[in-house]
């Protein structure tokens, strides 16, 4: 291997006399780098897809597991934490601008629950019944968490809202309360109840399991 022969500087590549070549990368550096490879490789197989390591400390390993499922509904309580409010609003501008979001194609609410709010895939909006609880917290928590195992993602569609149009599209639901449109969808029996008797999901949860 002779050095000279590949010193060949890159025309142009020149910056105040420092110029570059065009060399191999040497080998004990190239070698390195493949090794960090197979070594990532090795690492996210052993730790992140086996169900138990390779290679490691396989009781740490277990206390950590542990250690998570003892954390988990701790995690998702404070996932589920949303945006909340005391009141809703009753601005008429707030009112609107929750009507816009309800009906736009951002959120996709009213392909669910109907532009009345009457209900189709989801249920009725507009009635005393509820299955996950009426009060204004209660409702932005809904919207935010979404019953992805029944079809509503979180924030309707999926597409994050802010904290101000959560509150705007619950104080609209609150607002049309009564309104009592044609056709709504019946209550879902055993799980719709009235307003108040279902403030917590736990509530709601043993409601399903009497079903
Ligand atoms: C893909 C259909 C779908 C979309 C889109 C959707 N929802 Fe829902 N929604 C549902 C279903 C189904 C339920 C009932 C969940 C259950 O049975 O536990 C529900 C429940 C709710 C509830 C709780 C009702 C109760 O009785 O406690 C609220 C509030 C709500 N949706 C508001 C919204 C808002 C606001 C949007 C838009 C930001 C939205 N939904 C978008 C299907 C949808």
């Amino acid at each position: 291997m002779s050095k000279v022969e590949k010193d060949t500087p890159i025309e142009g590549h020149d910056a105040d006399g420092i110029r570059e070549f065009d060399n191999d990368l040497p080998r004990w550096w190239l070698y390195g780098f493949y090794i960090t490879i197979v070594w990532s490789v090795f690492y996210l197989v052993n730790w992140h897809v086996l169900a138990e390591p390779m290679v490691g400390h396989k009781d740490q390993y277990a206390e950590l597991q542990a250690e998570e499922q003892e954390w988990a509904p701790i995690v998702a309580k404070n996932a589920s934490r949303g945006p909340s409010a005391s009141e809703a609003s009753t601005d008429p501008a707030v009112l609107a601008r929750g009507k816009e979001v309800f009906q736009g194609n951002d959120q996709l609410c009213a392909t669910c629950h109907r532009d009345d709010l009457g209900g189709m895939v989801g249920p009725n909006l507009t009635d005393e019944l509820w299955i996950h609880g009426c009060s204004v917290s209660d409702i932005m928590k809904s919207i935010v968490s979404g019953f992805q195992e029944k079809g509503m993602l979180p924030y309707g569609s999926g597409n994050k809202m802010s904290d101000k149009d959560v509150l705007a599209v619950a104080s609209y639901i609150i607002s049309m309360k009564g309104s009592n449109p044609p056709d709504a969808k019946p209550p879902e029996e055993g799980r719709d109840v009235p307003c108040g008797e279902n403030q917590s999901p736990t509530a709601a949860h043993h409601h399903e399991q009497h079903d």
